[in-house]
């Protein structure tokens, strides 16, 4: 295959995990505890004990210490509000997440929004989502650090590009745009905070009128709407970074599984004439959780040690 470069988010989640441990063997070697995060499943969505999985496993990796709280599909929000509070004053624990989607007869919303934020690793509560917003401390959301940070090791500036992110939701969409449209204030070391952020960013949705027009306009596309194939070949100027953060099981009557992973780009006939492109697997996946991460970590170094 000619043309796009791979971002390989699996390699770089791998390296910054490398990091981590190494930051958290430091805590260790000083007579600290080690950070903690609580991971909340509710139900047995199967793809969400897939992305549970994956996260314990990171979290042994560099050692940060794990816990599952798993509750049964039919908790009552009452009930799961409970917990959540008392993981708020649990003082053992870091940070924690409730993974989502949950179930039908609970409010997102309303769980989210009763999240301590100084524990909101996944930084989802409007807390953290409104001070991301004013370009205050924060806890940034898990997958747009993610990207931020892959965009940022494999060298490629926002600053004055045109940035079309595709779909609105609370944890890619909206976040993503106010990170990339912001002033920057927080630097990454693996480039200058100059390049990151400042970007002119256009919000495309299921009720955008000729989206195909508005991504020819873009340098970088952040497609983040849950539907195979949405963006295709004739919609990407060509050279233009594709962030693919779609996550879609679809049937594969060759895999023993009896489906594969597809994201929302047309990944065969894109990827010829990007410039660089995430792959699905191993794109955005692995560096959502790498935030984590992070995020853990600085939840315990600005409110346990
Ligand atoms: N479901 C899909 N992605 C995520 C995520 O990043 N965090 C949580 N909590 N749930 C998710």
């Amino acid at each position: 295959m000619n043309g796009g470069m791979i971002l390989d988010g699996k390699k770089i989640a791998a390296e910054i995990r490398m990091e981590l441990r190494a930051e958290v063997e430091a805590i260790k070697a000083s007579g600290q505890r080690v950070p903690k995060l609580g991971i909340v499943l509710v139900g047995n969505n199967p793809a969400s004990e897939t992305y549970v999985n994956n996260k314990m496993k990171a979290c042994a990796e560099v050692g940060i210490e794990a816990v599952k709280i798993a509750y049964s599909p039919d908790i009552a929000e009452q009930t799961l509000l409970t917990q959540i509070n008392r993981l708020n004053s649990d003082e053992t624990i870091d940070g924690f997440i409730v993974q989502l989607p949950l179930p039908e007869h609970i409010t997102e919303t309303t769980i989210l929004s009763a999240i301590d934020r100084r524990k909101d690793v996944d930084g989802l509560t409007p807390e953290n989502v409104g001070r991301t917003v004013q370009g205050l401390p924060s806890i940034i959301s898990a997958t747009p650090r993610g990207i931020r940070e892959l965009l940022a090791r494999y060298q490629i500036p926002t600053a004055g590009k045109h940035v079309v992110v595709i779909g609105r939701s609370n944890i890619v969409g909206k976040p993503m745009a106010i990170l990339l449209m912001q002033r920057p204030y927080l630097s990454l070391p693996s480039m200058s905070a100059a390049s990151l952020g400042d970007a002119t960013v256009t919000i495309c949705h299921s009720k955008t009128q000729d989206l195909a027009s508005i991504c020819r306009t873009a340098d970088i596309i952040i497609v983040a709407a849950g539907c195979p194939n949405l963006l295709t070949a004739e919609m990407v100027k060509p050279g233009a970074t594709i962030i693919d953060v779609g996550i879609n099981r679809v049937e594969d009557p060759n895999s023993p599984r009896g489906y594969k992973l597809v994201g929302d780009v047309d990944f065969e006939h894109v990827a010829p004439i990007a410039g660089a492109i995430t792959p699905v697997p191993g794109g955005v996946g692995p560096m959502t959780i790498v935030s984590l991460l992070q995020n853990t970590i600085q939840a315990y170094n600005e409110h346990s040690r």
